[in-house]
Parts: structure tokens; C-alpha cells; sequence
């Protein structure tokens, strides 16, 4: 067996101001709690290989730099990801990709950001170089582009970096690491929250979803621009309440953003259905996570209700997940 790599990085959840952010409007997002696991093995076959859930992938080296021959593979990303590590490198040789996730794919998990960002990171070691988490999120944000064309880089970011983000044009700041002097107040914010996940089972296509928003923008600008000022009012609000970690405040925040959502066109009849399940089973706040149209949805609990709330959403998929530390780490 050739040289092995294996790296790994986090789902993430979106908290606050999802879609809006692809306009240069605030979001706050976190990582959770689950991964996926990147597992690069140099081939002397002269191909890239990429096996995961989705199916088996073989592009040929020589044509791993000409994307139109792949555009359809649901690989594409990370055939695209691979090239641009070993271009850069200047390092090229056939690889087998193994991606393994502990949580699902297109449920508005950053499965696509999770994946590229761990495959970066894998390429990269396996060639011996050190790769700074900076260049790993830009060539995850990258690799995000052939997926849909317009994204934010929030879930990059989550992904690269780990914690909670708060992602304003490209510019992450890591609230829960924030102010490393004891006089700072606003150290170590969001630390103790704790979130039920619930998947709704649809999977949803974020590129369309994407798409879908930009043109209820076009067609009425003034309703958007004016959607896109709530967006931002409640995530600057929601700021404040996780520094005074305001448990009830962040949870209206939270079902107030999916109502804007819902106004958005983005949610749908089940998202709705398991938000207000949540609420009644003593949930904080509840929204849905990420693109909508499908996926997930996030409520706050404390203590105690996490479990509740599994229980009484037994029939859904879900999970409890704290904010996760580690952003993309190389596992050996
Ligand atoms: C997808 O996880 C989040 C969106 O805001 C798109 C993006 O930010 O690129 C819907």
C-alpha cells in the first residue's frame, strides 16, 4: 500500500443569517459535533479515485484539470479541490480518497465544505507539506464554487476553523475564542450552548436553493433589501444575547430568523412542522439550518430538554451538539 493521509473536519450549522450572507450581510455559524474523515492513499494507477457514500469516482491524472469532463460526477468538488492542491504543490501523483462522515449529506450539514476542506488537508500531508488553515479555506471556498456558484464562505469557514464564526464579506472572527484578556467580557462567548439537530429527511440542493433566493430578489428588490435588514438586525441582536448568553433571548432570535426564512420562500411544511415540535416540547427557539428547502433543523435547549426533544422527535434523525473546538485537523 502506497503513503496514507487521513484528516478530518466538522459538520457545521448556520445560527443566524443564512442566504443573506451571500449578500455581504452578518451570520453567526458553529461547528458540530460530527465529521468526515478524509483518508488519501497514493496510487500507482495514475487516477483519482473518490469513494464515499455517493458512489465511486475515477478521474484519470492527466485530466483531473479539465472540470468539464467531470461536471456531473457528484465528486466534482473534490476531484476540482485535489487538482488545486497538487498544482499548487507542484506535487502530482494517482490518489484513492476515502471520505467517511458521521452525519449525512445534503442536509444542510456543509457535507460539501466538510468534504473538501478534510480532502485538502489530506492531499496536502500526504505530500509532507504543511498547509496553513488560511489556504485550506480558500481552496475550499474554491471547490464550493463548482458546487454553486455563488457562495458565501461561511461553511468553509466553519469547517476550516471550527468554534463559533461570526462571518461578515469574507472577514471570521471566532466569537468563543474572542479576547484573551480576563478584563474582556466578551471571552469565550456561546460556550455552553447546546443544540437539538433535527434532520427532516429531504435532502436539498443548496446551489438551487441559492438560486431560487437571487431571483425573488430580482423580482422584488425593495421586500428583499428590506428581509435582508431584518436578517442583519436579528443576527447583531443574537450577538449580543450570546455574550450575555441570554438563553431565552437567542432562542426568540432563532424562531424569529425562521420566520424571516419562511417570508424567504426557503422553508417548507415539514421544516415548519419540526420547528414548532420543538417549541413545544420546551425548546428555547428553533430554525432551519443552511439553504432550506430540505435539511435540517436546529432548536436550543439546556440541560435536560436536549433529551426531551430526542425523544419526542424520535421519528426524525437527530443529534445533540454543543459547539465543536476543533476546526480541520490531520488525524495521522
Ligand atoms: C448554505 O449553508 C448557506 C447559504 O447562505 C449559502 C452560502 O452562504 O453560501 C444558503
Amino acid at each position: 500500500m502506497g503513503r496514507v493521509a487521513v484528516a478530518s473536519a466538522p459538520a457545521k450549522a448556520i445560527l443566524f443569517g443564512e442566504h443573506f450572507v451571500v449578500y455581504g450581510k452578518p451570520a453567526i455559524a458553529m461547528a458540530l459535533n460530527r465529521r468526515v474523515r478524509a483518508t488519501s492513499t497514493i496510487n500507482d494507477r495514475g487516477e483519482v479515485r473518490v469513494r464515499s457514500s455517493l458512489g465511486s469516482s475515477t478521474i484519470p491524472l492527466e485530466s483531473i484539470d479539465d472540470t468539464q469532463l467531470y461536471e456531473h460526477d457528484p465528486h466534482r468538488h473534490i476531484v476540482f479541490a485535489v487538482a488545486n492542491v497538487m498544482r499548487l504543490l507542484n506535487r502530482y501523483a494517482g490518489v484513492d480518497i476515502l471520505l467517511e462522515s458521521d452525519f449525512p449529506y445534503g442536509m444542510g450539514l456543509g457535507a460539501s465544505a466538510a468534504t473538501s476542506t478534510a480532502t485538502i488537508a489530506s492531499i496536502a500531508s500526504i505530500f509532507g507539506a504543511e498547509m496553513s488553515k488560511d489556504e485550506v479555506f480558500r481552496l475550499s471556498v474554491e471547490a464550493e464554487r463548482l458546487v454553486h456558484k455563488n457562495p458565501s464562505g461561511i461553511d468553509s469557514a466553519v469547517c476550516t476553523y471550527g468554534g463559533l464564526l461570526l462571518f461578515k464579506d469574507g472577514m471570521i472572527e471566532r466569537l468563543d475564542r474572542k479576547g484573551y484578556s480576563p478584563l474582556d467580557q466578551c471571552q469565550g462567548q456561546g460556550q455552553g450552548l447546546q443544540f437539538v439537530v433535527v434532520s427532516s429527511g429531504m435532502v436539498k440542493d443548496t446551489g438551487s436553493m441559492v438560486m431560487k433566493v437571487k431571483s425573488r430578489g430580482e423580482s422584488n428588490r425593495e421586500e428583499f433589501a428590506s428581509l435582508a435588514e431584518m436578517s442583519e438586525a436579528i443576527t447583531v441582536q443574537a450577538l449580543y444575547a450570546i455574550r450575555c448568553n441570554d438563553l431565552a433571548r437567542i432562542g426568540e432570535l432563532l424562531t424569529l430568523n425562521h420566520g424571516l426564512l419562511k417570508r424567504l420562500g426557503v422553508s417548507n411544511d415539514t421544516l415548519d412542522a419540526i420547528v414548532y415540535e420543538a417549541l413545544r416540547n420546551g425548546a428555547y427557539g428553533a430554525k432551519l439550518t443552511g439553504a432550506g428547502g430540505g435539511g435540517c433543523i436546529i432548536s436550543l435547549v439546556d440541560g435536560s430538554r436536549g433529551k426531551v426533544l430526542l425523544n419526542a422527535l424520535s421519528r426524525y434523525e437527530a443529534f445533540i451538539s454543543g459547539i465543536e473546538d476543533d476546526g480541520v485537523i490531520i488525524e495521522g
